[in-house]
C-alpha cells in the first residue's frame, strides 16, 4: 500500500463521494457531447447544456483534476476519459457513469448503514419492490441500465470472443442478455448459430424489433418460468447467485424442467480452453 498523509487519506475518502456525484451530473447533462475538437469555456458549455457557468465550471474543474476532461486558460478540452463520456464514442461509457447516479443505486448506498448495522441488503429497505422492479416501473432508468450493461461489455466481449469457441453449438441461449450485446457478437463471430434471448418482459418489449431469423426474443422470470430449450446458455453479467443457481439446475434437466437442454453452461465463470 502507498504511504500517504493520515490526515489526507481520512480527508480524501471522507469527501470522496463528491468525485463520481460530478461525473454522474456531467454524463446526465451530455457536456462531453457538447465540445467538440475546439476549447471551450464552461461558460460557453454551461450555455448549450443548460447549467449554471460558474457551478458548471468547478465541476468541471474538479474533474479535470482527476483526468476527465483537460483545462487551461479558462477553457475545456477533452481528455481520453472525457471522450468515453461522449453518446457518439464507439465504446461510450457515458451510460455506465450514469447508472451510478441513479436513485436505485445511489439512494441504496446512502443506506449503506442499515446493511452495516443489519447486516440486511440496504436496496430492499430503500426500494422494497426490488431491483428488477424498479428499472420496469421507471422505463428511463431501465434504458439507461441496459445501455450501461451494454458499454461495460465493450471492454469485455473480444475477449470472450477470443478465449471461448462457441462454433460447436447450434441454439445459444442468453440468459438475463439485457439488450442481447454478447449474443449479437457471438452471432456475428459464429454465422452457423442462432440465437434465443431470454429476459424479463419489459427489456424483452425494448429491444424484440430486432428481432431476426437468427435471433429470437423470449421473455420470463428465471425463477419460475420455463427456459427455452438451448445446446448452450450464457449466464453473463451479475445474476444473483439464486438465479444462476437455478438456471443451471434447469437447464442440466434434473428437477425443474427443460430436458432437452442438456450441454454446457458458457459463463464467465468458465476456464478458457
Ligand atoms: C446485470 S444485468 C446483465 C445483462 C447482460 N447479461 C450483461 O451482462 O450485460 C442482469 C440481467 O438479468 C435480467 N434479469 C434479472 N432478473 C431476472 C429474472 N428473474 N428473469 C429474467 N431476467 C432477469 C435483468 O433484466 C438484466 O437484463
Amino acid at each position: 500500500m502507498v504511504e500517504t498523509n493520515p490526515f489526507a487519506t481520512v480527508q480524501q475518502i471522507a469527501g470522496g463521494y463528491c468525485l463520481p456525484r460530478c461525473l454522474h451530473v456531467v454524463a446526465d447533462l451530455g457536456v462531453a457531447d457538447a465540445l467538440d475538437e475546439t476549447p471551450r469555456t464552461a461558460a460557453d458549455l454551461a450555455a448549450s447544456v443548460g447549467a449554471h457557468p460558474d457551478a458548471l465550471s468547478r465541476v468541471l474543474r474538479l474533474l479535470a483534476a482527476h483526468g476527465v476532461f483537460a483545462t487551461q486558460d479558462d477553457q475545456f478540452s477533452h481528455s481520453p476519459a472525457s471522450r468515453l463520456l461522449r453518446t457518439d464514442h464507439p465504446q461510450s461509457m457515458r451510460a455506465f457513469a450514469q447508472m451510478f447516479g441513479l436513485p436505485v443505486f445511489w439512494e441504496t448506498f446512502d443506506a449503506l448503514d442499515h446493511s452495516v448495522r443489519t447486516g440486511l441488503p440496504a436496496a430492499a429497505k430503500v426500494f422494497p419492490e426490488g431491483f428488477w422492479s424498479y428499472f420496469a416501473q421507471h422505463p428511463e432508468a431501465g434504458r439507461v441500465f441496459n445501455a450501461a450493461m451494454n458499454a461495460k461489455a465493450h471492454g469485455a466481449v473480444a475477449g470472450i470472443l477470443a478465449t471461448y469457441d462457441f462454433s460447436g453449438f447450434g441454439l445459444i441461449g442468453d440468459i438475463g442478455g439485457g439488450s442481447g450485446h454478447l449474443l449479437h457478437a457471438i452471432l456475428d463471430a459464429v454465422p452457423a448459430a442462432t440465437g434465443v434471448l431470454f429476459d424479463l418482459p419489459h427489456v424483452i418489449e425494448d429491444v424484440a424489433s430486432l428481432a431476426s431469423e437468427r435471433l429470437t426474443f423470449q421473455s420470463g422470470d428465471f425463477f419460475c418460468d420455463a427456459l427455452p430449450s438451448c445446446d448452450a446458455y450464457l449466464l453473463y453479467g451479475d445474476h444473483s447467485r439464486l438465479g444462476r443457481r437455478r438456471v443451471r439446475r434447469d437447464t442440466q434437466g434434473d428437477t425443474l424442467g427443460c430436458p432437452a437442454a442438456r450441454q454446457r453452461v458458457a459463463d464467465r465463470d468458465d476456464r478458457p480452453r
